[in-house]
């Protein structure tokens, strides 16, 4: 990649941060608050698109943001940190196409019947 394609890639618009009162999830609002750079550069430690990983260090990667200490080029601005601070103090959820997914898979595996 030459610097002007990464310098592109790095600023690319970041979707819409969740509004304020709604749920956050990993895969609709944290995971795309982490730029392909962002991922790529800490690979060696952790995978910032997965969220076993994102989940197991939340605290201390929330501790970077709010130090300002990464991403190194810069800090994130305070909404996004409020973003994933809202995740982290909500237990950390995955998803949210079924609201209630470990009662969702109860409810269907209720229906199934082996043999
Ligand atoms: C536990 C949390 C984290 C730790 C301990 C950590 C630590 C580090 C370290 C040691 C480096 C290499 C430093 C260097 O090459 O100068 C690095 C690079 C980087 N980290 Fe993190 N990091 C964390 C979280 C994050 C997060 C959450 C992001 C993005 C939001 C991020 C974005 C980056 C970027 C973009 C670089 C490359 C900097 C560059 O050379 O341009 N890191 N990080």
């Amino acid at each position: 990649m030459t610097g002007d394609e990464k310098r592109q890639q790095m600023d690319k618009p970041q979707p819409a941060l969740p509004a304020a009162g709604e749920p956050v999830r990993f895969e609709q609002h944290i995971k795309p608050l982490f730029r392909p750079y962002d991922r790529q550069a800490m690979s060696f430690a952790f995978d910032l698109w997965s969220y076993d990983d994102v989940s197991q260090h939340a605290e201390a990667i929330l501790g970077q943001l709010q130090a300002g200490t990464m991403p190194c080029a810069g800090a994130w601005p305070q909404e996004k940190i409020d973003v994933f601070s809202r995740w982290a103090d909500a237990g950390k959820p995955a998803l949210s196409t079924v609201p209630d997914w470990p009662v969702f898979l109860r409810g269907l595996a209720k229906d199934v019947t082996f043999g």
